[in-house]
């Protein structure tokens, strides 16, 4: 499975984990990816974007979302591209028609990417529980991921990678629906951490993110947490509403 962008989440730990092959792409080539490209095994090897683009029909982008549009469309063309990117306005710079809520982070990736069918997950926990949360299906602490696209069978084979990567998955609508999931919403991060203390500080918080417990999500949870989302207050992820430092 290819992965364009390599950082915490598109590590691929989890897909090699769960038997597959590996395709690894970063912005600053091949050769920079060999520390990473070792560490996972003979099921990984490293490319450029484009080359990376080809070498299956499912690609994993996961990059900040303001480098979406370097995304090699044309290599990409007739792809299933699961995107599990958010946006983070003090990252990714203000996208007024995301503020205003007139799009989605998904539906702008889906405009760049027009040859391709988008289908967003694995984006909605942190890296780390991503990794150390997944189980086989029929576990009993098994969870589960939201998963949107305009493309029923695009979805369909991206809801198969998603139990085979460890987890359920829930149809929670089209791309259009896609902010139910995105970053600061009620089913981001958060559920998956566990009930952190009533007041943090700063290192703390960091501490619980890093070493805390993780809770499991159900599907009929995923459909409650993303059901409560609203398109009011701010949008997006500000780093200091993941945590409620001081509460
Ligand atoms: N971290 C999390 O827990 C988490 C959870 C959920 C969702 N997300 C979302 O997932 C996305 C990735 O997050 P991350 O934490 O994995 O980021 P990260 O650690 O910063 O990694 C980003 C990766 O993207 C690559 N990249 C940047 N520009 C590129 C380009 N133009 N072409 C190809 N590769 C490029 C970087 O490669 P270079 O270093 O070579 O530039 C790097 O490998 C973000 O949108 C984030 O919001 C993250």
């Amino acid at each position: 499975m290819p992965f364009i962008g390599s950082g915490n989440i598109g590590r691929a730990r989890l897909a090699v984990d769960a038997g597959l092959d590996v395709v690894l792409s970063n912005s600053r080539g091949p050769e920079t990816l060999a520390d990473i490209v070792a560490e996972l095994g003979e099921a990984a090897r490293a490319a450029t974007p484009a080359k990376a683009a080809q070498a299956a029909d499912l690609v994993v982008v996961s990059l900040p979302f303001h480098a979406r549009d370097k995304l090699p469309a044309d290599a990409l063309a007739g792809t299933t591209v699961i995107d599990t990117m958010h946006y983070f306005p003090e990252r990714d710079g203000r996208i007024e028609d995301l503020e205003e809520w007139r799009t989605t982070s998904s539906e702008l990736l889906q405009r760049h990417l027009s040859g391709s069918h988008v289908v967003k997950t694995l984006g909605n926990m942190d890296f780390l529980r991503l990794y150390s949360s997944a189980r086989p299906s029929g576990h009993p602490e098994r969870g589960a991921l939201p998963v949107t696209s305009n493309d029923a069978k695009a979805k369909a084979k991206v809801v198969q990678l998603v139990d085979t990567l460890g987890y359920d998955a829930l149809d929670v609508g089209s791309l259009a629906d896609s902010w139910r999931h995105e970053a600061g919403t009620p089913i981001n991060v958060l559920p998956y951490v566990g009930e952190p203390p009533k007041s943090m500080t700063q290192e703390q918080a960091h501490e619980w993110m890093f070493n805390g417990p993780s809770a499991v999500i159900s599907a009929d949870r995923v459909k409650e947490l993303t059901g409560q989302a609203t398109q009011t207050g701010r949008v997006g992820l500000y780093l200091e509403d993941l945590f409620p430092v001081g509460r």
